[in-house]
């Protein structure tokens, strides 16, 4: 029997295990290791095929390198040493495969262990690893007075999982929407809106209106060259404080937040400091006077540069020979004043990889200027395509409207929903599809890599089977309807000794490591596979193993694991900002 009475996931929070000490297995097994062949960089993971073990290390390549020996014989090596040295009895056996694996399967009792551990801490996946430390996640990032594009979308969604993954690590996470406020392309849209503005049109479709007024100058300025002198002298006037220039910047900055949020309304996020780029207009010129004093940046017929030659990088150029400040001038006030205000540890850039060119020079400057290294990051995506590989656009070939992608969403879902739930009222069902949509559009990114082009493909992205979404958030409902039935209790884990269930538990023991794994390299995909792969392992463990039918002890135990799933289910998707429902 057991010494004493085990608590679940869901129940009383006295007594629980801090999460601090909940050792996963592989953990375990990644520290026996370490203690027979100390100063080694070693990892311990899960192998593709499960005949290879519960889980495989690769150290026996290196350390064949650094002995001089076989990888075999290193394998060799490392097998006997781990086998003599098993104090927990955590391993049943090991193998050495060809050309040089140790593949390690656990004893049953050591994997009912951890789950017993595992059902009994508070918070089970979150950590404190980040505890006392404080990372900036800049994040979507728009452009006033343009619609939101994909882009800024994709980076939106990417931005806000890691910004909650980090927060349950125990990170101090400042949400920053860095808007691109400022730039001559305002004085090309005040020159535009003095002349055709409409403001009854500014106030009922304001992007849309703004647009228009964009795309009709820039049009007028290919053919008539007037036109840019134009926008360049109302720009300069709004940088000068000409106050109705100011006053219609203000309106269209105005205007153009409330559409955005909107949209992060729609998607559940929301940001602690929305400073844009015309923030640092003050801070410019110092900036720049500084950067020539320390002899970093240098006049180059009247403009000012600064050689990265020695980085391998283009020279970047910090002001024109107008005076006017560029993209990069600002991102420079920018990193200063963020490090000054808030002295973080981290600081990333969710951005489209297009501008890798422009993050490169930027953090070499910053370092230049001595505000720091590898403590910076750009966070690129790809791009957004449509269903037939190309740029999304709409029929005509022209800009897609984020809220008009919602929209779609939620027609379709809507449509899914009313089929499936002809039972429930409207109004559940209106909550249902809004769920569902947006937790399909956000899981359909997050489940890639951010360096790959995702494709918007409804049907996939909202099918209910499948790496989607729905099938996510449809799997926790189900495990909830059995948990509905019959609450958790007392149980001993020692029931569980089928391969299903030991499986599932397998699974349960990668949750924290997916968590972090995404933290430490920015790639939100890590977590979603893994939510992927334990939805999968729990609907084939219910599927296969009856629980409200099975006989007392196994009941309780098997009711006790898939209750621990769908908590680890929920947190996970809950992190990567997708809701789940009780029920649809
Ligand atoms: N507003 C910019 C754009 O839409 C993105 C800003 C990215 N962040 C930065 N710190 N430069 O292209």
């Amino acid at each position: 029997m057991l010494s004493r009475p085990l608590r679940l996931c869901l129940s009383l929070p006295s007594d629980l295990i801090p999460i601090i000490l909940l050792l996963m297995l592989s953990e375990k097994i990644q520290k026996l290791i370490e203690a027979e062949f100390p100063g080694n960089d070693i990892s311990v993971t899960v192998p593709e095929v499960q005949t290879h073990g519960h889980f495989t290390t690769n150290l026996a390549f290196s350390l064949a390198k650094k002995e001089r020996m076989s990888p075999m014989q290193a394998a060799e090596k490392i097998k006997s040493a781990v086998i003599a040295e098993d104090p927990e009895k955590l391993i049943e056996k090991i193998e050495v495969a060809a050309p040089g694996f140790v593949n390690f399967w656990l004893t049953p009792k050591s994997i009912q262990d951890i789950f017993a551990r595992i059902s009994q801490s508070k918070n089970f996946g979150k950590s404190k690893v980040g505890d006392g430390r404080k990372i900036i996640v800049e994040y979507s990032s728009p452009n006033i007075a343009k619609p939101m594009h994909v882009g800024h979308f994709r980076a939106t969604i990417i931005g806000d999982a890691l910004a909650n993954i980090h927060k349950a690590l125990g990170y101090k996470v400042i949400r920053w929407n860095y808007l691109g406020d400022w730039g001559v392309q305002f004085g090309k849209l005040t020159a535009a809106y003095k002349m055709w503005g409409d403001a009854k049109k500014l106030k009922a479709e304001p992007i849309k209106h703004l647009l228009e007024l964009y795309v009709r100058f820039s049009a007028q300025a290919k053919i008539n060259p007037e036109f840019e002198n134009l926008g360049q002298l109302e720009f300069k006037k709004l940088e000068n404080g000409d106050k109705g220039n100011r006053k219609l910047w203000e309106l269209f900055r105005k205007v153009s937040l409330k559409d955005f949020d909107k949209v992060y309304k729609m998607l559940g996020v929301k940001f602690d400091v929305e400073i844009g780029e015309s923030f640092y207009e003050s801070h410019l010129k110092p900036l720049t006077k500084s950067l020539v004093k320390d002899g970093i940046a240098k006049r180059s017929e009247g403009a000012l540069i600064i050689d990265l030659e020695k980085y391998g990088l283009p020279r970047a150029l910090v002001e024109k020979s107008d005076g006017a400040s560029l993209y990069l001038t600002r991102d420079l006030a920018n990193i200063k004043y963020r490090l000054s205000k808030y002295k973080t540890d981290k600081i990333i850039h969710v951005v489209g990889q297009e501008q890798s060119l422009h993050f490169q020079q930027f953090f070499r400057v910053a370092e230049m200027l001595g505000l720091g290294k590898d403590k910076f990051f750009h966070v690129g995506t790809a791009l957004v395509l449509g269903p037939d590989g190309k740029k999304l656009s709409t029929r005509e070939g022209k800009t897609i409207f984020i809220e008009d992608i919602i929209n779609e969403a939620l027609s379709i879902t809507r449509e899914i929903v009313k089929e499936k739930n002809s039972s429930v009222s409207a109004k559940e069902r209106e909550k249902i599809a809004k769920v569902v949509a947006i937790g399909a559009l956000k899981y359909n990114d997050l489940s890639q890599s951010r360096l790959s082009n995702i494709i918007f493909d409804w049907n996939k992205m909202l099918s209910f089977e499948g790496d989607s979404g729905p099938y996510l958030q449809y799997t926790y409902v189900r495990l909830k309807s059995i948990l509905r039935k019959m609450r958790p209790s007392k149980f001993d884990p020692k029931v569980l000794a089928l391969p299903g269930e030991l499986d599932l538990i397998l699974k349960l023991d990668r949750f924290p490591e997916a968590i972090q794994k995404s933290a430490e390299t920015f790639y939100p995909h890590y977590l979603a596979q893994y939510l992927y792969d334990l939805a999968k392992s729990a609907s084939r463990f219910y599927e296969e193993h009856p629980v409200l039918k099975a006989e007392s002890a196994v009941r309780k135990a098997r009711l006790a694991l898939i209750s621990c799933a769908a908590d680890a289910l929920k947190t996970g998707l809950n992190l990567l900002g997708v809701e789940t429902l009780e029920r649809m």
